[in-house]
């Protein structure tokens, strides 16, 4: 395994679940690692168990953001790694269920917060002409999800950011941006559904099969790709069928 030994990571939403099993690779493989979240008591432990920081900082918060950004640098130097990674499920759609605060509130969180994530973390990376950003969309930001439309479509934006952002940067740049894309996966996000896919013998993924694709897009080459990861298959970038361009004979 290569090591991360003199790497800074910073992780949104890295107090528990997929941002925690993440934080505890790479600690484990020698970087220097940074949680990000509203989730306080989980966080401030783990950060103790990882050698590592905890900031207090809702990703819906610009200042919030550019403040833990800015405590990073200063605590560590520089970020190599950024993982934008909090979220919510939102379970709603455009029926009886809708409602205008909660459609904000999750927008905010799943998407917003990505955008300033990705601004703070390039400002950072351009600056040392380096580093990693992965955002966690999910399978969810490639397929539709009629019972999740809002879910759907934050997704849907963050995999649509990554894609464009991503391609600004070439293999000469030293900076890459990607998507990773998983399925369902253990954490307490799916803790409602859980029930429901176990009675449908759905496969979950396990949180370890995830931070694998992490760790597999790191040591990666590639910009600007949406990596699934789903049970029993190898996880690889996402091909999207290439859309029509005018034709050729129309100028
Ligand atoms: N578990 C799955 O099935 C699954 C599948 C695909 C994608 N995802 C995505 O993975 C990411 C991580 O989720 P998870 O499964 O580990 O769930 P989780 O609930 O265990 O972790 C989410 C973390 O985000 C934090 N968070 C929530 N709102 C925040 C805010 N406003 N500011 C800062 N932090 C905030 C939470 O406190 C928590 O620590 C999410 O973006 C989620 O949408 C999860």
């Amino acid at each position: 395994m290569t090591s991360y030994e003199g790497k800074v990571a910073l992780i949104t939403g890295g107090s528990k679940g997929i941002g925690g099993a993440v934080a505890k690779k790479l600690a484990t493989l020698g970087a220097k690692v940074v949680l990000v979240d509203i989730e306080q008591k989980q966080g401030e432990a783990l950060a103790e168990e990882l050698g590592g920081i905890y900031i207090d900082c809702d990703v819906r918060d610009f200042g919030q953001m550019e403040r833990a950004f800015n405590r990073t640098i200063d605590a560590y130097g520089q970020i190599d790694i950024a993982h934008l990674n909090a979220g919510v499920s939102t379970g709603f759609g455009l029926g009886d269920d809708f409602d205008v605060e909660h459609f904000k509130k999750v927008m905010e969180i799943n998407f917003d917060g990505v955008v300033y994530g990705m601004h703070l973390a390039l400002r950072a990376m351009r600056a040392k002409q380096g580093g990693d950003i992965i955002a966690t969309a999910s399978m969810a930001g490639i397929v539709p999800v009629p019972m999740d439309a809002i879910y759907c479509a934050n997704k849907h934006a963050v995999v649509g950011l990554v894609r464009s952002v991503g391609n600004l940067f070439g293999p000469s740049d030293n900076i890459r941006v990607n998507a990773l894309c998983p399925s369902f996966a253990d954490t307490d996000i799916i803790k409602d559904v859980k029930p429901f896919l176990q009675e449908a013998h759905f496969p979950i993924l396990s949180v370890d099969e995830v931070v694998e694709t992490f760790m597999q897009i790191l040591s990666s080459n590639e910009s600007g790709k949406c990596w699934f990861v789903v049970p029993g298959r190898e996880s690889q970038p996402f091909e999207f069928r290439n859309a029509p361009g005018p034709r050729n004979d129309l100028q």
